[in-house]
């Protein structure tokens, strides 16, 4: 299925729009491009690593977006959830170009005083002592690496590079040499070799291998997505989180909740974990936690783990700067203020409900999500690639991943009766499939 869609797009969609286009013709006025010559510039001046949909946006608003030609699209897509309180939050940008005026980056070298405010706000809201920032949802999944390693020699006395991390098949938390030596998914590892040794894998939603495997002492943590995004949004079965913090405690091994894609309210609590009353040792926070204005993430932990990284040993640049302190706070309290959790609980449920009564089971087998992070399920018979393709003509933007789904995840700051008009532009669209 993958192959099948790599082919589509490349022989059918995207050479079509490069041999229409040739050279991109500046006339002076940068607004007048056309998409035509967007994606022409883009495909001969940038690296190919991305397959995007053919639609050039150059504005953002709540839940709309805008292509250059000014048609207006429903976004589905929320940058894979970054966007969670809306393009352009009047608040979020409030915070930013303020803060842009008096002092964007110190690096770590020196205090500022937003740092300690953010993270006063954060560990406070999410229930841990520490908070250690970083940029991309990546560089979190990262540290955590680090930081149970770490723990492991330190406090589980685990012989010296000896620490195991299992991870859950079907994950994705990134591109990084680590993240992809932890996926199974070829298009990640195929031709990267060789992979970072010590991360091991188990089957997702499977509790009883989750046992046999953490019985070994060499393991230090076991990091998993509470809802696998990337993957198609597999949702696991009621208890399995339970099950993971039971088991994580009962071997002493830490347990990693990447909340990158599916916290900060997307699935209809401020964290997935919350539908299960459970907590992590380790929280990844990314993505929404800046509401898409910048690339901030954090990882959280109590002080007898994350005190065990000591001053020099790990940081970033950019890490913890003042203009991503500020917005990231900001981000955090429209989430709490716009009471987008109940927002996404409410209207998730809405919407699962009403494309279960309306698309054909023969075409959609499958919907499933939980909040506002749902993906339907494509029959073998249709692409859901030129479903994404009809949905954009019909001015809704969503993605499809692995071939046959696509998911469904706007901004939560969407309404009822906005909602409904998707409802009835995903419905149309697939009822009028040939
Ligand atoms: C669950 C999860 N973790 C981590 C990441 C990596 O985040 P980033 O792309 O900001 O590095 C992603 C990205 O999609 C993700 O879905």
């Amino acid at each position: 299925m993958m192959k099948r869609w790599n082919i589509h797009l490349g022989k059918r969609l995207w050479k079509s729009f490069l041999s229409m286009n040739g050279e991109v013709q500046f006339s002076g006025n940068r607004a007048s491009i056309s998409s035509m010559q967007v994606i022409s510039r883009e495909d001969k001046y940038g690296a190919h690593n991305y397959h995007p949909l053919p639609v050039a946006l150059c504005k953002g608003k709540g839940i709309f977006v805008w292509d250059v030609e000014g048609k207006q699209y429903y976004d589905f897509l929320s940058a894979y959830s970054a966007v969670n309180q809306g393009h352009c939050h009047p608040k979020i940008v409030e915070a930013l170009t303020s803060q842009a005026d008096k002092l964007t980056l110190t690096s770590r070298a020196f205090y500022s005083d937003a740092l300690g405010e953010y993270e006063e706000y954060a560990t406070k809201l999410f229930g841990y002592t520490k908070l250690l920032p970083m940029n991309t949802g990546v560089e979190a999944g990262e540290t955590a690496c680090k930081l149970a390693r770490k723990w492991g020699y330190m406090k589980k006395n685990i012989p010296e590079y000896e620490a195991k991390i299992y991870f859950a098949e079907g994950n994705f938390w990134g591109r990084t040499m680590s993240a992809i030596s932890t996926s199974n998914d070829p298009s990640s590892f195929k031709g990267f070799g060789p992979f970072m040794p010590g991360l091991c894998t188990v089957p997702y939603n499977d509790l009883q291998t989750l046992e046999t495997a953490l019985q070994d002492p060499h393991v230090c943590a076991f990091m998993v997505e509470p809802i696998q995004g990337e993957a198609g949004v597999v949702v696991p079965s009621e208890g399995y989180l339970r099950g993971v913090r039971e088991l994580c405690t009962k071997y002493n091994v830490l347990w990693i909740a990447d909340e990158v894609q599916t916290g900060l309210s997307r699935t209809g609590k401020l964290l997935a974990v919350d539908h299960e009353c459970v907590k992590p040792d380790i929280l990844l926070l990314g993505k929404a936690l800046s509401g898409g204005l910048y690339p901030v993430s954090a990882v959280l932990a109590n002080d007898d783990i994350m005190l065990c990284i000591k001053p020099g040993e790990h940081g970033s640049t950019y890490g913890g700067n003042p203009l991503g302190c500020k917005v990231a706070l900001a981000a955090l309290r429209v989430l709490i203020e716009e009471n987008l959790a109940e927002n996404a609980q409410k209207l998730g449920n809405k919407f699962r409900e009403e494309l279960r009564k309306c698309l054909p089971q023969s075409i959609v087998p499958i919907i499933r999500g939980k909040g506002l992070l749902n993906a339907i399920v494509i029959d073998s018979e249709h692409d859901a690639w030129d479903i994404c393709i009809k949905l954009k003509e019909n001015g809704l933007l969503a993605k499809p991943t692995h071939g046959d789904i696509i998911r469904f995840a706007p901004p939560l700051v969407i309404t009822e009766e906005h909602l409904n008009k998707c409802i009835e532009i995903i419905v149309n669209t697939i009822l009028n499939l040939k």
